[in-house]
């Protein structure tokens, strides 16, 4: 099982949007394993965007994820990272396709309402970042049985 690490970002929690988002991801069968509100420092919003430094949207990206609390979440699935980045959407509200996140809640090419980890390796990285270890929860959701076939032995 993969783990993500998602972030409701500031114009989420704003926006009222956090039920909404949090919901698609639980109604499409993740499992939350750790989630709580925090405001990111400037410092750590530098360090979880240093791909981008240099770029010429990195001040204004770091301004915006420390301008106002947020929502970090660690989700558990079966190839959550990828599956996530798709309903997510394209990067740029205005070109995300309707039905994904971004594609039915935003039209800013900045203020795009959520991050997902890239890879399973980042993910890994980011989750560490932000959760202490016993924030996040190891517990057997009851309906696993019917989100997965597990009757094999295998996830399928
Ligand atoms: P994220 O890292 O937040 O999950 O988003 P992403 O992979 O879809 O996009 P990425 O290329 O990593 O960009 C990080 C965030 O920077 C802002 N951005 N602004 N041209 C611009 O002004 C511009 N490009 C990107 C967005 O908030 C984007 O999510
Ligand atoms: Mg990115």
């Amino acid at each position: 099982m993969e783990k993500t690490l998602i972030i409701l970002k500031p114009d989420a929690i704003q926006r009222r949007l956090a039920g909404k988002i949090l919901s698609r991801f639980e109604e499409k069968g993740f499992q939350i394993i750790g989630l709580k509100m925090i405001q990111i420092t400037e410092s750590a919003a530098k360090k979880h965007y240093a791909a981008h430094e240099g770029k010429d949207f990195f001040e204004p990206l770091v301004r915006y994820t420390s301008s106002s609390p947020v929502i970090v979440l660690a989700l558990k699935g079966k190839n959550v990272v990828d599956i996530v980045r798709k309903m997510m959407g394209a990067t740029f509200g205005s070109r995300a396709e309707p039905g994904t996140i971004r594609g039915d809640y935003a039209v800013s090419n900045r203020f795009n309402l959520i991050h997902g980890s890239d890879s399973p390796a980042a993910a890994e990285n980011e989750i560490n970042t932000f959760f202490r270890k016993e924030e996040l929860l190891e517990y057997n959701p009851t309906d696993m049985q019917w989100v997965y076939d597990i009757s094999t032995g295998q996830v399928i």
